[in-house]
C-alpha cells in the first residue's frame, strides 16, 4: 500500500531553501531562526557558489551552527538550504545532522519524514560501494539522487529528473529538497504527506526570487505571495527558468497560489521576552479575527470553505471531533456546545487513537478535525481514515495551505496568526471559538436555531476579546503565584461540565513548560482515587464554573473545594466575579468576567495560560522551546 495511505512516521524539521539575488546564507538562516521551533535537535546549511557545495552542520540549537559558521563562514552565494531537525531516526548528533551530501560531495540533501524502505535501500547502496557516514535514513536519498543524476539523460532539468526517478522508489513520508553543484543554478523539492510551501518574490533588484519552506513562516518576511505544492510533486527551481512543477511521472501541474495574510511582524516576539508571552496577549485580537465576518447578509453563518451541501449537512447524524494535545481539549470543550446546541451526538477522541480501534463512521457522520497546523500526523492519518469509511470531514486550522485543510471537505480558518511558541495558546482559544461557530452553524442549517437565536450567541462570541482582555489585565497575582508555586512538585487541577477540559489544558500546559507533575480531573472523580495524591500544601487549581450554571454544578464544585482544602490542599480557584460562595475556601482567588457558562472557558483558561509560561520562566526554563518537543508534530 502507499505510504501515503497507510501509517507514515516523519521527524518534523524545519526546512528552508532560496533561490535570488539575495545572499542565501542570510536568507536561509533568518528562515531557520522563524521555524525553530519546528525542531531543535540540531541544524544545517549548503550553498552552491560558483560551481562548489559547501555546507555546515551542527547538533543543538541553530546558535551552536551560528557559532560555527561565525568561525568558519560559508561563501557567499544565491542558492541556499536550511534544516532544523527533531531527531527520530539516528541521535542528535553532527553526523545525523542534515544536509547529508552524496558520496562524491556533489549533491546535499535536507528532509523532514522517514523514508520507510531506507534499509533495503542502504543495503542496496553499501552493496555499490558506499560507505554512509550517519545513521539517518535521509542519507540514502542523497545517494540514491547522485546516481540518478549522473544516470539521467543530458540536458535541462537533470536534478528534477533524478528526484522524480528517486522518489518513485521511496516509502514513506518525505519532504526533499536537494541542490548540487553540478546544477549550480538549481533547486529541486519533493512532497508527500509532508510539508512544504513555496514562496515567490520580487528582490529589491526587480528580479524574481524564490522560497522553499515548510511553513510560510520561513518567508513571510521577504514575500506573501505562495504556492501550495500538492502531494507527490516535484518543484524544480531554476534561476533563469523560474518554477517547474510536476508529478512524480514528470507531468506538468499549475501549483494552487494563495496570499498570505500573516503579517512578518506576527511572527517576531515585539518586545516580549517570549513568543508564548506575546501569543498570549494577542488573543484578544485574534479571537475578534477569527469572528470577522462570519455573519453573511441575511445574519447567516458562514464557514469559509464549504464542499458540503446543505442537505449533507443536515443527514449527519453523529459526529466524532478528533484533534491531538491542546486540539483535542478544545475538542472537549465543542462537545458540550455542538451537542447542547445541535442536539447531534458528539464523541471526542484522540487522533492517535481514532482509526485503530476500527470507528463506526458512514455518509452521515461528520468528522470536525481540529489543527493548528494543519499538519500533524496523527490527525491528518484519522481524516484519511475517515475519509476512507465515506465521513465528510470538517477542518479547523490555523495555517492556510497546510494538508489537513486541502484534504477536509470544508474548512473553518482561526485566524490566530502565525503561532511560534511551541505551546499553543491563541491557537486553542480560537479554535474553541471556531468550535462554537461551527455548532452554530450547523443547529442553523438543521433548522434547530434561528438566525436570531444564533445571532444572540454571536453576540455573546464578540465580548469575548474585551472579557479576555479585562483577565489579562489582572494577572499580576498568578505571576505573584507563579514565583510561590515554582518548586511545587505535583499541581492538581479541577473542573466540572466545560471546566474540565480546562482543567486538563492547565495541567498539559504546566506539564510542556514548567516540567512539573500535573494532572487535571473532573471533580467529580477525585472521590474515586486521585484525592489521596492530596497531601499538606498540595496546589489544586480549581476552576470553578458560574453560579448561573446547570443543575447546581457549580455548588458541587465549592463541595470539592472543601474537600481538598480539609485534606490539606493549598486551594488556587478560579472564579466568576460576584461569586462570594467560593471565598472562605480560596487560598488564592483568581477573578473572570460573567460569561456565558458554555463561553466560559475562553476566559478561564487564560489565568492558566499565564501561570504555567510564569511558572516556567522562574525555574529558568525556555518557554517557548521546551526540551523534548517540537511545534508541528508530523510523527505517528
Ligand atoms: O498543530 P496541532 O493543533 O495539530 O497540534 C496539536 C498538538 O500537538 C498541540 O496542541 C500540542 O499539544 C501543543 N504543544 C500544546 O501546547
Amino acid at each position: 500500500m502507499a505510504a501515503c495511505s497507510t501509517g507514515t512516521l516523519g521527524p518534523m524539521c524545519g526546512i528552508v531553501g532560496y533561490v535570488g539575488p539575495q545572499d542565501a546564507r542570510d536568507v536561509v538562516l533568518e528562515g531557520l531562526r522563524r521555524l525553530e521551533y519546528r525542531g531543535y535537535d540540531s541544524a544545517g546549511i549548503a550553498v552552491v557558489a560558483d560551481g562548489t557545495l559547501t555546507a555546515a552542520k551542527k547538533a543543538g540549537k541553530l546558535a551552536n551552527l551560528e557559532k560555527v559558521l561565525a568561525e568558519h563562514p560559508l561563501p557567499a552565494a544565491t542558492i541556499g538550504i536550511g534544516h532544523t531537525r527533531w531527531a527520530t531516526h539516528g541521535g542528535p548528533t553532527d553526523r545525523n545532522a542534515h544536509p547529508h551530501l552524496s558520496a562524491d560531495g556533489s549533491v546535499a540533501v535536507i528532509h523532514n519524514g522517514i523514508i520507510e524502505n531506507f534499509a533495503a535501500l542502504r543495503a542496496e547502496c553499501e552493496a555499490n560501494g558506499i560507505e554512509f557516514s550517519s545513521e539517518t535514513d535521509t542519507e540514502v536519498a542523497a545517494h540514491l539522487l547522485a546516481a540518478a543524476y549522473a544516470a539521467a539523460p543530458a540536458g535541462e532539468s537533470r536534478l528534477a529528473e533524478a528526484m522524480r526517478t528517486v522518489c518513485r522508489r521511496l516509502e514513506g513520508a518525505f519532504t526533499l529538497v536537494a541542490t548540487s553543484a553540478l546544477e549550480p543554478d538549481t533547486l529541486v523539492a519533493a512532497r508527500r504527506s509532508s510539508p512544504l510551501v513555496v514562496g515567490i518574490g520580487e528582490a529589491v533588484d526587480g528580479s524574481a526570487e524564490y522560497f522553499l519552506g515548510s511553513d510560510v513562516a520561513a518567508f513571510i518576511a521577504h514575500t506573501r505571495e505562495a504556492r501550495e505544492l500538492g502531494q507527490d510533486q516535484v518543484v524544480e527551481i531554476d534561476r533563469h527558468r523560474g518554477l517547474t512543477v510536476t508529478d512524480f511521472t514528470g507531468s506538468v501541474v499549475e501549483p494552487r497560489g494563495y496570499t498570505v495574510d500573516w503579517d512578518a511582524a506576527a511572527a517576531e516576539k515585539g518586545g516580549y521576552d517570549w513568543f508564548m508571552l506575546k501569543e498570549i496577549a494577542e488573543q484578544p485580537q485574534a479571537i475578534a479575527d477569527t469572528l470577522l465576518g462570519r455573519l453573511g447578509s441575511h445574519g447567516e453563518l458562514v464557514l469559509d470553505e464549504v464542499r458540503l451541501s446543505d442537505q449533507e449537512l443536515r443527514d449527519i447524524d453523529k459526529i466524532f471531533v478528533v484533534a491531538c494535545g491542546t486540539a483535542y481539549h478544545a475538542g472537549l470543550i465543542a462537545k458540550y456546545a455542538i451537542e447542547h446546541w445541535t442536539r447531534i451526538p458528539v464523541e471526542v477522541e484522540v487522533a492517535s487513537e481514532f482509526r485503530y480501534r476500527d470507528p463506526v463512521l458512514d455518509r452521515s457522520t461528520l468528522v470536525v478535525v481540529i489543527s493548528q497546523s494543519g499538519e500533524t500526523m496523527d490527525t491528518l492519518m484519522a481524516l484519511r481514515h475517515a475519509k476512507e469509511q465515506n465521513a465528510r470531514v470538517l477542518a479547523i486550522c490555523n495555517a492556510n495551505g497546510s494538508t489537513i485543510p486541502r484534504e477536509s471537505d470544508a474548512v473553518l480558518y482561526t485566524h490566530a496568526g502565525p503561532e511560534v511558541a511551541v505551546a499553543s495558546t491563541k491557537g486553542f482559544l480560537t479554535q474553541v471559538v471556531a468550535c462554537y461557530l461551527v455548532g452554530l452553524f450547523l443547529a442553523q442549517v438543521r433548522g434547530v436555531k434561528y438566525e436570531d437565536e444564533v445571532a444572540a450567541i454571536v453576540a455573546d462570541l464578540r465580548r469575548l476579546p474585551d472579557a479576555v482582555a479585562q483577565v489579562l489585565s489582572g494577572m499580576d497575582e498568578v505571576r505573584e503565584l507563579a514565583r510561590e508555586l515554582a518548586d511545587a512538585d505535583t499541581i492538581l487541577f479541577l473542573g466540572r461540565h466545560v471546566g474540565f477540559p480546562v482543567a486538563l489544558e492547565g495541567a498539559l500546559k504546566l506539564k510542556e513548560l514548567a516540567y512539573i507533575h500535573a494532572e487535571g480531573f473532573a471533580a467529580g472523580e477525585l472521590k474515586h482515587g486521585p484525592i489521596a495524591l492530596i497531601d499538606q500544601g498540595t496546589p489544586v487549581v480549581v476552576v470553578v464554573p458560574s453560579p448561573r450554571s446547570r443543575e447546581s454544578v457549580h455548588g458541587k464544585v465549592v463541595s470539592n473545594i472543601q474537600e481538598v482544602r480539609a485534606r490539606g490542599a493549598r486551594t488556587i480557584v478560579i472564579a466568576e466575579e460576584g461569586d462570594e460562595d467560593v471565598v472562605p475556601y480560596a487560598d488564592h482567588l483568581i477573578r473572570v468576567p460573567r460569561t456565558p457558562t458554555l463561553l466560559a472557558p475562553v476566559v478561564t483558561t487564560v489565568p492558566l495560560q499565564v501561570l504555567a509560561c510564569e511558572i516556567a520562566d522562574t525555574r529558568g526554563l525556555d518557554v517557548d522551546q521546551p526540551r523534548n518537543l517540537a511545534k508541528s508534530v508530523t510523527v505517528e
